[in-house]
């Protein structure tokens, strides 16, 4: 009983998130700006799959929000801001470093490839903590996402168990 009551608990959760319609972004609904993601992620991972290894050079990846090519060792890659992003400053450029070693600048207390959107993101640094808030939007949406999946998958489990 009490597993069952767990189960109801987290479906809940998952459809308050995948629902709650304050996370929506500005002129486009939450759920379009995940789909443009999704659809821009697949089609990032056949770009990928399509390309062979190259020696000496950083591999390509997404990397949740943009599509990086392969960059050339000791070179800075730009790329423009994504137009799928619909928060960002359009005009502007991405960009990463590829080390010397053929491997992405990473940032070690950050844990992560050192990216920098600071031109994506131009117009909204007026207030920092509005940075950060469409950072962590964007990554809610992204996970959100896949919470949704996760919420019709829940409700089909609680379904189950019901009528068993
Ligand atoms: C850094 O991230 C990777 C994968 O995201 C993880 O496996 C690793 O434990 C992390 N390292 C530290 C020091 O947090
Ligand atoms: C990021 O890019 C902006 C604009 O191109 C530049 O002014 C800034 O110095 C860069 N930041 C870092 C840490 O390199």
């Amino acid at each position: 009983m009490r597993g069952r009551s767990g189960l109801s608990a987290l479906g809940v959760i998952c459809c308050y998130i995948g629902l709650n319609p304050q996370i929506n972004a500005d002129g486009i609904t939450k759920e379009e700006q995940i789909y443009l993601l999704i659809a821009e992620k697949a089609s990032c991972d056949q770009h990928i799959l399509n390309k062979s290894e190259e020696d000496g050079s950083c591999s390509p990846e997404w990397d949740g929000l943009t599509c990086w090519p392969s960059g050339l060792a000791g070179e800075l890659t730009a790329v423009p801001c994504p137009s799928y992003i619909y928060d960002f400053n359009h005009n502007g450029f991405a960009y990463r470093q590829c080390e010397d070693d053929a491997k992405w600048k990473f940032v070690e207390n950050l844990n992560r490839t050192w990216t920098n959107y600071t031109e994506c993101i131009t117009f909204l640094q007026t207030d920092n903590s509005n940075r950060q808030d469409l950072f962590e939007r964007l990554y809610v949406m992204y996970t959100v996402g896949y919470s949704v999946s996760l919420c019709s998958l829940t409700i089909a489990i609680m379904i189950i168990g019901y009528f068993k």
